[in-house]
């Protein structure tokens, strides 16, 4: 109920003005973002892969409204690319890339957004990384994976995600789950309707480990998004039972969210990759984070009280 209420509320312009101006609300947000410059962002990615952590950098936004705004984007990712390759770091960070953030909800957005998106693929490809598309809501996802195809004819190692309260992630997780393929796999974080989503948790949970044993056995590169015990516990009894290595799969979490956990994991011989925001528009970002999470939602108004 109350997560149902903060999606809403995420894409409230009125609630979103209140939020930013709200002075403590950055606190809070810098338990979730790295900051709201590259530079801030590369200092914390140093440390995450010094500590033999790998990550994927996100610079936050999404649902640009113009194609000046998705030119901007695509410009944050190829200076991140730039200082990627600088630093030598390509083969411990790669990028995620919102679609929307690229203008694919724009009138002839998806032709917009591939062509933005393939101009930084071909610079992570000149990094030496890779790119991966996160999902969003679940009206984009036939255009997100069709620009995945495109984009794999050309940049192969480009990875895409799956949301596991979708009823049709199955399907999708079969036809990605051949050689080569990158797919990381999530709950889903959007509010969907019960047409296209499950609803109850549990369902859920049994949908994720169903379309990860799919990725499991089959010849691609599974990407664990949870921070959920049962389904980290799931990864390694699935990857055992595929007779999979350590090394044949990765983790990922969210900057922020269980880093304890995060390092438990590495120091195991797991791969883990942070998932890093940085940038200035983290409203939609956040508020997901507090919606997943009411404990989240409870540091928050601590800090705002805690304030008077
Ligand atoms: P969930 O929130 O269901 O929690 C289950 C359990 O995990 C909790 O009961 C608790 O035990 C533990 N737990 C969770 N958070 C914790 C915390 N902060 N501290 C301690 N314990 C905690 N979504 C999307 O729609 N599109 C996308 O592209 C992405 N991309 C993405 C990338 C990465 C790297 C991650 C990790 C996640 C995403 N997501 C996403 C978000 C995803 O869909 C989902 O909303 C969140 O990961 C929350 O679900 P979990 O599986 O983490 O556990």
């Amino acid at each position: 109920m109350l997560g149902t209420a903060l999606l809403s509320a995420s894409r409230s312009p009125r609630l979103r003005r209140l939020v930013v101006s709200t002075p403590v609300t950055r606190r809070v947000v810098d338990r979730f973002v790295a900051g709201g410059r590259l530079a801030d962002a590369l200092a914390v990615t140093d440390r995450l892969v010094a500590a033999g952590l790998t990550v994927t950098l996100d610079h936050l936004g999404e649902d640009v409204s113009t194609a000046a705004e998705a030119t901007a984007s695509r410009d944050a990712y190829l200076r991140a690319l730039e200082a990627i390759a600088a630093a030598g770091l390509g083969g411990a960070v790669e990028v995620s890339v919102k679609l929307s953030s690229f203008g694919q909800s724009l009138p002839g957005g998806h032709d917009l957004a591939l062509s933005n998106v393939e101009d930084v693929a071909a610079a992570a490809a000149a990094a030496g990384t890779t790119v991966t598309l996160d999902m969003e809501s679940s009206g984009t996802v036939d255009s997100t994976l069709a620009v995945h195809a495109s984009l794999r004819a050309r940049y192969p190692d480009t990875g895409v995600v799956l949301q596991s309260y979708l009823h049709r992630t199955p399907d999708d997780a079969r036809a990605l789950a051949h050689h080569g393929s990158r797919v990381r796999l999530v709950k889903g974080a959007y509010r969907e309707p019960a047409s296209v989503a499950l609803q109850d948790k549990r369902q859920v949970d049994l949908a994720f480990e169903r379309c990860l044993r799919i990725l499991m056995n089959g010849a691609g590169y599974p990407m664990v998004g949870s921070h959920d015990p049962r389904m980290i516990a799931y990864a390694q009894r699935a990857a055992a039972e595929a007779g999979r290595g350590a090394d044949s799969f990765e983790y990922q979490m969210l900057y922020g969210v269980r880093p304890a956990e995060q390092r438990r994991l590495v120091a195991a011989g797991y791969r883990v990759r942070v998932y890093l925001p940085y940038g200035t528009d983290w409203y939609g970002y956040f508020m997901r984070r507090l919606a997943e999470r009411p404990a989240n939602l409870l540091f928050f108004t601590r800090a705002l009280t805690s304030r008077a």
